[in-house]
């Protein structure tokens, strides 16, 4: 989801050119409001893509004045009527908004007894209250904004536009990102920089509890208690990447927070209105002659392969292999039959992993690249690309790629499944396992307070530490271990957790930190056990549990999730142990010493 306002300048084409550029947040329907200034107004919504949109638009709906929005349905399904913007009773007020309104409920039953809603949507509630008190204090617009702000609570990014005054656009933030632009004699807000770095290099951060009456040549930031805050322009680096990174410190923090809208962006981009896998039949009817599957990768990559497995094996039955590259390039692997190759690449660029390609297309083997870089040389070279679609990833430490590459197996283990006719495939609800990997993300990431004070408390000081998981969590455990050490330099070892004990345990002294992950329903206990060996022997345990498997005093407790989907949410509070570990070592989390995004030597 995203939102992009513009004032001063003619709105249209830049808001929908901002909005396609944040698609990768995922959407399912848009919709965007204008004004003219000379008393016309036009409101268009759409289900679907932003190109419906557009084809709604005729070309007299134009304004120097507009907001624009993509929505991904939370509150109410995708219909026009809930896509946004949101008007009030007496289409006084247009309203768009990302985030979630936790209390929309309490509002309208205390205080729009009566008024009439066109949308099942929490953000109608917002702009109604607003209408609601402009109308009953005859306040003006800012005003009553501010009135009403006082009374909601949870995440959002509001633009609104009052047609008593349409040259303003009011903004406010809580939580949900919003960057505001300034250019000669327009200004434009929008979700982040990027989206708008074609208009303007110049940009204010917006803080968390932020109100704002933009003009086109002015703009005023105070509370919603009225105190002026200063907020200073800035000029972002022409590098499109580096102008992304928003009111970020560090990508790192701003890519795990981006994982919910990239496993909405999975779940659009590759599932049709059915929660049927939309996947190119030439590529399945190429895989499903297969006998064995055999993925290849490097680093993070190679992690996400092992998860992958799992998921192949279980949805399609195939048996699948998974290897890293740097060792099958001149050590090419006893082949199957029919075998098919998966590479699994971020970049698209590793040179191992292109070493491994080389050889497959020697031999005339059928390969399928996972990417987030179209048109990348493994992209290139492969018989088939699918692609993450994450958005750019530049932290050298992968944090959404990984989970990215995670669903898009998923996605396609359930439609070679299905083609292949197995159960399993077939009664598998992906599109809910997405949602709910999107939820489950957005809870754990929005309750990172407590893994900053796991990893000031455990970490920091500690030389050492080791992750421990079976199953899924081992695969797991692996790439936490990597996460951890990359960047903060702490030697950190992924584990069995029963293989502990069989010579590793010796280095387990009081004090060592040991997380475990528990999530695997067979193996729950024997891992709970493992975690008080090590207990025992003095170590300090921090513990990532399943919602089903969880203990009194356990550490972090992750929301509901079907297992083979499981590393999507296990995963994310390693990530954040691994960014606060670094940040608070005073390290650069973005820039680990000796690492490089993309490694194109053997
Ligand atoms: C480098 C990066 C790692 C990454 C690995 C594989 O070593 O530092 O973060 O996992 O390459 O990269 P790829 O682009 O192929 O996923």
């Amino acid at each position: 989801c995203g939102i992009v306002g513009v004032v001063g300048k003619p709105a249209r084409e830049i808001i929908l050119s901002g909005l396609t550029n944040l698609e990768y947040r995922g959407y399912d329907s848009a919709g965007i409001y204008l004004n003219d200034l000379n008393g016309n107004e036009y409101l268009t919504k759409a289900v679907g893509r932003i190109l419906n949109l557009k084809e709604k638009l005729t070309p007299d709906e134009q304004g120097l004045v507009g907001i624009g929005h993509t929505r991904w349905a939370t509150h109410g399904k995708p219909t026009v009527d809930n896509a946004h913007p949101h008007f009030d009773e007496t289409k006084r007020f247009y309203l768009v908004h990302n985030g979630v309104i936790e209390n929309f409920a309490e509002l309208k039953e205390k205080y729009l007894q009566g008024v009439h809603f066109h949308s099942d949507t929490d953000t109608e509630v917002v702009v109604q209250l607003i209408g609601k008190i402009a109308r009953d204090k005859n306040l003006d617009g800012f005003s009553a904004f501010k009135e009403a702000l006082k009374l909601v609570k949870g995440s959002y990014a509001f633009l609104l536009v009052d047609n008593t005054e349409p040259d303003h656009v009011f903004i406010a933030k809580n939580k949900s990102p919003m960057m505001l632009g300034i250019g000669d004699g327009f200004n434009i807000i929008a979700s982040d920089a990027i989206s708008v770095m074609d208009q303007t290099k110049t940009f204010v951060d917006l803080h968390d509890g932020d109100v704002g009456d933009i003009t086109k040549d002015s703009y005023t930031i105070e509370t919603v208690d009225g105190k002026k805050v200063d907020r200073e322009p800035h000029v972002l680096n022409i590098d499109p990447n580096a102008a992304s990174k928003g009111a970020y410190e560090f990508y790192m923090l701003k890519e795990i927070d981006e994982q919910p809208g990239v496993m909405r962006h999975m779940s659009q981009n590759y599932l049709d209105d059915n929660g049927e896998p939309k996947v190119d039949q030439d590529i399945l009817d190429a895989i499903s002659k297969a006998d064995r599957l055999y993925i290849f990768a490097a680093g993070t990559s190679y992690h996400a392969g092992l998860v992958g497995k799992t998921i192949f094996e279980h949805y399609t039955g195939i048996p699948t292999e998974v290897g890293l590259a740097s060792e099958a390039g001149y050590h090419f692997p006893m082949m199957s039959k029919h075998p098919f190759f998966i590479f699994l690449t971020q970049s698209g660029e590793t040179a191992d992993s292109r070493v491994v390609l080389k050889e497959v297309n020697k031999r005339s083997i059928p390969s399928l690249t996972m990417t987030n870089v179209e048109g990348s040389t493994l992209s290139r070279e492969a018989t088939y690309t699918m692609l993450l679609g994450a958005g750019p990833e530049i932290a050298v430490a992968s944090t959404k790629a990984y989970t990215a590459q995670i669903a898009l197996q998923a996605v396609l283990a359930k439609a070679l499944g299905e083609k292949l006719g197995k159960q399993e495939a077939k009664d598998w609800n992906l599109r809910q396992d997405l949602a709910m990997a999107a939820e489950g993300i957005q809870q754990i990431v929005d309750g990172k307070e407590k893994l900053k004070k796991l990893a000031d408390d455990y970490l920091i000081k500690s030389r050492n530490a080791f992750y421990i998981g079976r199953g899924i969590d081992y695969a797991v455990a692996l790439e936490a271990a990597l996460k951890l050490k990359e960047v903060s330099y702490i030697q950190t070892e992924g584990f069995a957790a029963a293989e502990l004990k069989h010579g590793t345990i010796s280095l387990i002294e009081k004090g060592t930190p040991v997380v475990a992950l528990i999530n695997d329903p067979v193996t729950a206990d024997l891992t709970r056990g493992n975690s008080q060996e090590v207990v025992s022997r003095g170590a300090s345990v921090i513990t990532i549990v399943g919602k089903d498997f969880a203990r009194e005093g356990d550490d972090i407790v992750l929301p509901e999730i079907n297992y083979y989907m499981s590393a999507l949410l296990t995963v994310v509070p390693a990530q954040l142990l691994a960014y606060y570990a670094s940040k608070d070592k005073g390290l650069d989390v973005d820039k680990p010493r000796n690492l490089a995004k993309s490694v194109t030597v053997e």
